[in-house]
């Protein structure tokens, strides 16, 4: 590892916390695609407060990297939401301050959920050469950690390209049993061990078309198993 590469992990703000016991908002309460009906439980996390939590990311992101140029790496398929939507507000707070934050954005996929469970074997796809990440302030844009083996991998794979720094930014991070306590520089939501869908988290390629996070129904489970 460089010496000038720094991993900071554990940011000074782990996210809002959704306690075990939070039942979620009843379906009735909110718009969602029909074709979704009965597969659903609660509407975990509205659409509109991810928005307002991005919204704060992207300001704690301005405060700490503002003024470096940065290339953001956007974890596909699920990061896709996060990740234009953190720019996007990024982009208006450089529009609107005498910070400035100069991006490139770029595209990784990784795959290693079958149905709700996790697999051994990570697969990276388009991350073959990441040459351009050298010398850079690289922040990585992730939807979900839970076990924080997949961001181990990830920052591992990322650092043989000796970027000058790297910053990890979450929407969601699951509390789970067996956490390598790998956590992101910025985290959106810190959630309950439950499988989520929506805002680009999938089941199986479905639910990524719902905008709010929603957790699944048992029978939503059966009807897209694989
Ligand atoms: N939902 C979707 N994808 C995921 C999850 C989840 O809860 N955890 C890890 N990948
Ligand atoms: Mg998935």
């Amino acid at each position: 590892m460089a010496d000038d590469l720094t991993i900071q992990t554990g940011g000074k703000d782990g996210g809002i916390v959704i306690n075990d016991d939070w039942p979620g908002y009843s379906l009735e309460l909110f718009n969602y695609p029909k074709h979704y009906s009965g597969d659903l439980e609660c509407v975990y996390i509205p659409h509109g407060v991810i928005m307002d939590r991005t919204e704060r990311l992207a300001r704690n992101i301005m405060g700490d990297l503002g003024d470096h140029d940065i290339v953001v790496l956007c974890v596909l398929k699920a990061g896709y939401q996060f990740c234009a939507d953190l720019v996007e507000r990024i982009k208006a707070l450089s529009r609107n301050s005498d910070h400035t934050l100069p991006m490139s954005v770029n595209f990784i996929r990784l795959k290693s959920y079958v149905n709700d469970q996790s697999t051994e074997d990570l697969h990276i796809v388009g991350a073959e050469d990441l040459s351009f990440l050298t010398g850079k302030n690289v922040l990585i844009v992730e939807a979900i950690v839970d076990t924080g083996k997949t961001m181990k991998t990830l920052l591992k794979h990322v650092e043989a390209f000796r970027p000058k720094m790297i910053k990890v930014a979450g929407l969601l991070v699951k509390r789970v049993p067996n956490s390598s306590g790998c956590l992101p520089d910025y985290v959106g939501f810190e959630i309950p061990n439950r499988f989520v869908v929506g805002y680009a988290l999938d089941y199986n390629e479905y639910f990524r078309d719902l905008n709010h996070i929603c957790v699944i129904s048992e029978s939503g489970k059966l009807k897209y198993k694989v």
